[in-house]
C-alpha cells in the first residue's frame, strides 16, 4: 500500500503534490517521489528514499516547474525501500505511480526482458510503465494504450500515469485500491483518499471498482470495467476533513491519547440517550438482533482486539454468539455463513485490504454488512449496509489509540442496544449500563491524571528486551493490545497472554529480568488473576499491575509497581484501562528515542492483502 496523488493545475504542481503526499504519509513512508511534465513536455522526476522530508530537501535544491504531475509515498512490497525502487517509475515517455500489487508481474516482466526492455527496479510497478511505453511505440494514443495495458494486469491497483507531451492528461485506474478525483475551478486532482485532496478540491468523485479515468483541467472522463464510458456522482468535499495539527504535543500519539475524553464524549453522545436512559442505533436499525443467530466479526491489528473485547460484551449482555477472526484468515476457514445474519467489520481507516476482502466475502454469502469505521467516506463504509461511525476525528499516529477506545465505545453501546432488543438485560441493569457508558469519558479523564506515574514506570520498562502482558476476561484482549503497542512503537519484544495460560508455557520465560504487565481491574475474574500474579511473583518476575483501588489493596504487595485506575463499572473497565496500556508504550518509546508517530516498517493503512 502506498499513497498516490495527481495534479493538473495552473501553478507548479510539485508543492501541491508534496502537500497532498503529507496527508497520505500514513499509508507508507519508505520512499517518495514526484514526476511532472517540464520544459518541452518532457517527464521530469525527483525521488528520495525514506520519508517525505527527504524528497522535500531534494526539491528545495532542484525545484520543478511543471503544472501537471503525479506523486507517491511508498510502503515497500516488491523491492527494498531504496531510491531506485521509489516511484514514479519511468519508461521512455511514460511515468507511473502505483498503490497495490500486480500479481502477474513476473510473467509480464519476463516477456518485457525477452523483448529487450531494460528494467531498472525490483518493483512490480515499473513493468506498467514499460508496457504503456511499448503501446505508445506501437502507435497507440494514450487512451488506447491505457485500455490495452489495463487488460493485461492482474491484482490490485490504483494507478496514476502521465505521458510526455500530454500536459493536460493524467490517466487513473482503480481495481481493489481506493482512488478519488477532486474537481475545482483551478484544476483537477487525484488522490488515494479524500483527505489528500481536501484543501484543493470543491467536489469529489470516488472511482468504483474496475473504473479507469482520463483527467484534464476541464474535467474527467470515466470508463467502467467493461470499458464503456460512464458517469459517477460527484459530492461536495466534506468540510470536516483537514490535516490534524500536533498542537503543543510532542507527538500525534500523545495528542490522540489525550483527546480521548473528548472524542469518547462525541462517540457515546451519538449513541447514548441519557434523558431516556437508553442506547439508540438509528443507523443500525437494519441489524436485526432479535432474528440474528450469530454475528461474524473480522478486523485487523488493534481493531481486531477491539472486536475481541466486543465479543465478550455481546455474548455476555445480549446472549448472542460471536465468531471473530483476524480478517486475513477469515476467508480461508471457509466458514459456513447463514444468509441474513449480521457480519460486523471494524476499521479505523475503512480501507484495510484484508478487512475489505472479508466484507466482500460475507456480502457474497448474503450477510447483512455492518461496520464500525472512523472514516465515513472509506471503501468499507461505502460498501456497508449499516455504518456505525466512531467519532474519533483524524488519527495520524500509526499506533491506534483514540480510534481503539472509540471502537470500544461503539461496541459497548451496540452490546447494550442488542441486549435491549433481545430482552436479555432487566430494566435496572440496562439503566446502569447506559449510565456507565455516559460516564466513561470522565473516567478516562481521571485515568489520564496518572500519566506522570506511568511515565516513571515506563522508564524502567524501556530498558527491557522482552515483556509479557497478562489479562483475563476482557483484560485478555487488552493484554494483547498492550503487547502490540509496546512492540510496534518501542521495538521491545512483547507477548500478550491470557493470564490462565501462563502456566502452560510462558511461565518458563519468567525471571528477574522479565517485566510482566498485568491488566486486572477488580472484576469477576480478579481472584483468579491474583493467583496468576502470585505465580509470577514466586518466580521473581517484575510485575507492573494495572488495577483499581480494590485490586491494589488485595494484590498490591505482590507487584513491583502498581498503576491505580479509577474504580469504574465492569462494563467500561477495558476502555479506562486502555489508557495506562497506551501511556506505558508511549513513554517507553519516547525513552528509547524511536519514531513514535511513524515507527519503522509500518503504515497506518494497509491496503494490500
Ligand atoms: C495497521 C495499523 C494498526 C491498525 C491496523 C488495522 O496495521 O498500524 O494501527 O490497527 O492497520 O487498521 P484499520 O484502519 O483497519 O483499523
Amino acid at each position: 500500500m502506498c499513497g498516490i496523488v495527481g495534479v493538473l493545475g495552473r501553478e507548479p504542481a510539485a508543492p501541491l503534490l508534496l502537500d497532498a503526499l503529507k496527508r497520505l504519509e500514513y499509508r507508507g513512508y519508505d520512499s517518495a517521489g514526484i514526476a511532472t511534465l517540464g520544459a518541452g513536455g518532457h517527464v521530469e522526476r525527483r525521488r528520495a528514499a525514506g520519508k517525505l522530508r527527504n524528497l522535500e530537501k531534494v526539491l528545495d535544491g532542484d525545484p520543478m516547474i511543471g503544472t501537471a504531475g503525479i506523486g507517491h509515498t511508498r510502503w515497500a512490497t516488491h523491492g527494498a525501500p531504496t531510491e531506485a525502487n521509489a516511484h514514479p517509475h519511468v519508461a521512455g515517455r511514460v511515468a507511473v505511480v502505483h498503490n497495490g500489487i500486480i500479481e502477474n508481474y513476473r510473467a509480464l516482466r519476463d516477456e518485457l526482458v525477452a523483448s529487450g526492455a531494460r528494467i531498472e527496479s525490483d518493483t512490480d510497478t515499473e513493468i506498467i510503465a514499460h508496457l504503456l511505453n511499448g503501446a505508445l511505440d506501437r502507435g497507440l494514443a494514450p487512451e488506447a494504450a491505457v485500455r490495452t495495458v489495463l487488460g493485461k494486469l492482474q491484482g490490485a491497483y490504483a494507478l496514476a500515469i502521465v505521458f510526455e507531451g500530454e500536459d493536460d492528461l493524467i490517466a487513473a485506474a482503480r481495481v481493489g485500491s481506493p482512488l478519488a478525483i477532486g474537481l475545482a475551478e483551478d484544476g483537477t486532482y487525484l488522490g488515494s483518499d479524500a483527505i489528500a485532496l481536501a484543501p484543493f478540491a470543491d467536489r469529489l468523485i470516488y472511482l468504483e471498482e474496475g473504473d479507469w479515468a482520463l483527467l484534464s483541467r476541464g474535467g474527467v472522463r470515466i470508463f467502467d470495467e467493461t470499458g464503456a464510458e460512464t458517469r459517477r456522482e460527484d459530492t461536495p468535499t466534506p468540510a470536516s476533513i483537514s490535516l490534524a495539527e500536533k498542537g503543543n504535543y510532542r507527538h500525534f500519539m500523545a495528542k490522540e491519547i489525550h483527546e480521548q475524553p473528548a472524542v469518547l464524549g462525541h462517540t457515546f453522545g451519538n449513541y447514548v440517550d441519557l434523558s431516556e436512559e437508553t442506547v439508540r442505533f438509528d443507523e443500525a436499525a437494519s441489524i436485526d438482533f432479535r432474528g440474528a443467530q450469530r454475528i461474524a466479526m473480522s478486523a485487523c491489528g488493534t481493531a481486531y482486539y477491539a472486536g475481541l473485547i466486543g465479543r465478550y460484551w455481546l455474548e455476555k449482555l445480549a446472549r448472542i454468539p460471536v465468531d471473530i477472526d483476524i480478517a486475513s484468515e477469515f476467508r480461508y476457514r471457509e466458514t459456513p455463513l447463514a444468509p441474513g445474519n449480521p457480519a460486523l467489520f471494524i476499521s479505523q481507516s475503512g480501507e484495510t485490504a484484508d478487512t475489505l476482502a472479508s466484507l466482500r466475502y460475507c456480502k457474497a454469502g448474503g450477510q447483512t454488512i455492518a461496520s464500525i469505521v472512523n472514516v465515513p467516506t472509506s471503501s468499507i463504509a461505502r460498501e456497508s449496509d449499516v455504518v456505525m461511525p466512531t467519532l474519533a476525528g483524524p488519527e495520524i499516529g500509526v499506533a491506534s489509540t483514540k480510534a481503539f477506545t472509540c471502537q470500544l465505545a461503539v461496541l459497548a453501546s451496540l452490546a447494550v442496544h442488542a441486549a435491549q432488543a433481545r430482552g436479555t438485560l432487566g430494566p435496572d441493569a440496562l439503566k446502569a449500563a447506559v449510565r456507565a457508558l455516559a460516564e466513561t469519558p470522565g473516567y478516562v479523564a481521571d485515568a489520564l491524571r496518572q500519566e506522570a506515574e506511568i511515565e516513571r514506570i515506563a522508564r524502567d520498562l524501556s530498558h527491557a528486551k522482552n515483556a509479557l502482558y497478562l489479562g483475563r476476561g476482557t483484560s485478555f484482549p487488552l493484554a494483547l493490545e498492550g503487547a502490540l503497542k509496546l512492540k510496534e512503537i518501542s521495538y521491545i519484544h512483547a507477548e500478550g497472554y491470557a493470564a490462565g495460560e501462563l502456566k502452560h508455557g510462558p511461565i518458563a520465560l519468567i525471571d528477574e529480568e522479565m517485566p510482566v504487565v498485568v491488566v486486572a481491574p477488580h472484576d469477576a475474574v480478579f481472584e483468579k488473576v491474583a493467583s496468576n500474579i502470585q505465580e509470577v511473583a514466586a518466580r521473581g518476575g517484575r510485575i507492573i499491575l494495572i488495577t483499581d483501588e480494590r485490586g491494589a489493596n488485595e494484590a498490591g504487595s505482590d507487584a513491583h509497581e502498581t498503576i491505580v485506575m479509577p474504580t469504574v463499572p465492569e462494563l467500561v473497565a477495558p476502555i479506562v484501562h486502555a489508557v495506562p496500556v497506551q501511556l506505558l508504550a508511549y513513554h517507553a518509546a519516547v525513552f528509547n528515542g524511536t519514531d513514535v508517530d511513524q515507527p519503522r516498517n509500518l503504515a497506518k493503512s494497509v491496503t494490500v492483502e
